[in-house]
């Protein structure tokens, strides 16, 4: 899948059908996912799920480029779209520029994803204008948690419903190929949705958007507490518990190895 086609995924500011978007952070998990996603997105939610960071702002572009060049390595039909961090994009639109060129040329990415609506507007058409597909990011922009006080669903009130809706335009018209909308109640979603030419890509963000995403981990049930917008389609953490609770009995029971696991002396 290409940049073009998913944003003309949209036509006439109508979807057909919704695009599939997840979360990936290794090559086996690509490769997984890769057949059922239009998108797969190296999210900095990486900092949580996979290094127990507590928010997403000691990510660095080290470990984007990381993550993301092996999800590059794994996927051969999913648009690999990676997050720029905290940090290394808000300075300047030359930052920017050096950060995403870097994160593009390493890890083979398609296009990166960056927050903020009309602050980032500049940066997003300077990019786009450079060669990398922006894919913006409005409402709850979890890297915003310490001006925003928390991760509460955004767009409650008037003055920040008009503010979400003037982001997502400000994001379209510098150029971005697709915005998610993080957080937001479902009026927000259905105005942007019907405001914007570009696919609205809903996390939290109720079923009127042109796609969903998740994290991946989160609807596998990798995780004990998670936000009330996640299903979760599996326990994929009893699983792995009950499995390695019989491979520990196994070992200190000396039951495993067994025969077959085992090397002999050619007869
Ligand atoms: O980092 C991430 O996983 C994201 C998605 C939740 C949209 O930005
Ligand atoms: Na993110």
């Amino acid at each position: 899948l290409t940049v073009p086609r998913i944003r003309d995924h949209k036509k006439d500011g109508k979807t057909k059908e919704p695009l599939v978007m997840l979360t990936a952070y290794t090559a086996r998990q690509a490769q997984l996912l890769d057949t059922h996603c239009d998108i797969l997105l190296v999210g900095d939610s990486l900092g949580q799920v996979i290094y127990g960071l507590d928010s997403t702002l000691p990510v660095t572009p080290e470990m984007m480029i990381a993550h993301g060049a092996a999800v590059v390595r794994g996927s051969y039909h999913s648009l690999v779209v990676v997050d720029m961090p905290f940090g290394s994009y808000e300075g300047s639109k030359e930052q920017a520029f050096d950060v995403a060129s870097r994160i593009m040329a390493e890890t083979g990415c398609a296009a990166v994803k960056l927050e903020g609506g009309e602050a980032m507007s500049e940066t997003i058409h300077f990019l786009t204008n450079r060669g990398i597909p922006v894919m913006g990011h409005v409402g709850l922009t979890p890297q915003a948690v310490n001006v925003l006080g928390g991760y509460a669903a955004r767009g409650r009130s008037q003055e920040e419903h008009d503010k979400i809706i003037r982001d997502g335009k400000a994001v379209q018209d510098a150029g971005a190929f697709s915005v998610v909308a993080e957080g937001v109640i479902e009026p927000i979603a259905i105005s942007l949705t019907q405001s914007l030419e570009i696919p609205v890509i809903g996390i939290g963000a109720s079923a009127q958007c042109d796609g969903q995403v998740l994290v991946t981990e989160d609807m596998l049930g990798m995780f004990e507490r998670v936000p009330r917008f996640v299903k979760r389609y599996e326990d994929i953490a009893s699983i792995i518990e009950k499995t390695v609770a019989t491979y520990a009995e196994e070992v200190r029971s000396r039951a495993f190895p067994g025969e077959e696991q085992t090397y002999q002396p050619k007869k």
